[in-house]
């Protein structure tokens, strides 16, 4: 890893936990996710970096892929477990965080995904394989009676991409990848009392340019325009476009040239814990960036 990156995703990741630390009395019962999401988005780049994607904002048992929509004007319950997922980027050196906000009685389900962060974060170095980090993640939220979900994973970041190898499983798989020295990797544990595993659920503001072609329309044209100029290949949501229409988004997608990230849900209706931080693999340790 050279000076640069280092240096830019350190920044990203500093400008992330100040924005966190605001968020704290933000996510309240009453509050609009809306407002919190821009409130969010905002900050980022107020603080110098860009958003890597939409701030996700996943209730109970939305696991992920959750964003406002430019209009939504639902509010935090009581009893909610609010999951918010924040990716900043400088010139595409991303760094990605996750925290879940107890709005209700869920404290030791949120204890069971964070502290299994922390005991993968202990374990990384050069040469560690990263099935070891989906067997201390699993085991720490099984000792909690919970489930990993096992269909959502950590990753790799790369510049421009949010979501690189390798995929980081949060249970026990028979083989992973070893760490290198200079890696940027995302832990990202999710817990539920459900059966553990996530699917789609229709709903879906969150796409990315995937591969982008000439288009005839003009009106679509400048639409993907705007997005490879502003967002390159980092996921983006459909409310910061000026125009998206959902007859064009929707062919866009079935052509391949977006790809969507439709809401995932808990299938059994379990309630999901998330916590997720970024480091960078060192020889010995990890050196984290988003704590
Ligand atoms: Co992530």
């Amino acid at each position: 890893m050279n000076e640069e990156a280092l240096e830019k995703t350190i920044k990203a990741g500093e400008i992330l936990k100040q924005v966190f630390k605001l968020l704290e009395d933000k996510v309240v019962v009453g509050a609009k996710l809306l407002e919190v999401a821009e409130f969010a988005e905002n900050k980022i780049l107020e603080l110098g970096a860009k958003p890597a994607f939409p701030c996700n904002i996943s209730i109970n048992s939305d696991a992920a892929h959750f964003t406002p929509a430019k209009n939504d004007q639902r509010t935090f319950k009581k009893g909610d477990l609010v999951k918010i997922d924040l990716g900043a980027h400088i010139d595409g050196y991303i760094a990605d965080m996750a925290v879940s906000i107890d709005l209700g009685d869920h404290s030791e389900l949120i204890k069971a995904s964070k502290e299994a962060v922390f005991n993968a974060i202990d374990a990384i170095k050069v040469g560690v394989d990263t099935a070891k980090l989906g067997k201390i993640i699993e085991e720490t939220i099984r000792s909690y009676g919970f489930k990993p979900v096992v269909n959502l994973t950590g990753h790799g970041l790369m510049p421009y991409i949010a979501h690189a190898p390798p995929s980081i499983y949060n249970y026990a798989t028979q083989r992973g990848v070893e760490l290198k020295e200079g890696m940027v990797i995302a832990i990202e544990p999710f817990a539920t009392n459900g059966v553990g595993r996530v699917a789609e659920r229709g709903e879906c503001e969150i796409y990315s340019l995937l591969n982008p072609k000439p288009v005839r329309l003009r009106m679509v044209r400048e639409m993907l325009n705007e997005i490879s100029e502003k967002y390159k290949t980092l996921p983006f949501a459909k409310r910061w476009l000026k125009k998206a229409p959902e007859i064009f988004i929707s062919k866009l997608v079935r052509e391949g040239v977006l790809r969507d990230y439709p809401v995932l849900s808990e299938v059994s209706g379990g309630i999901v814990s998330q916590w997720e931080h970024t480091v960078i693999v060192e020889k010995d340790s990890a050196r984290l960036v988003t704590l």
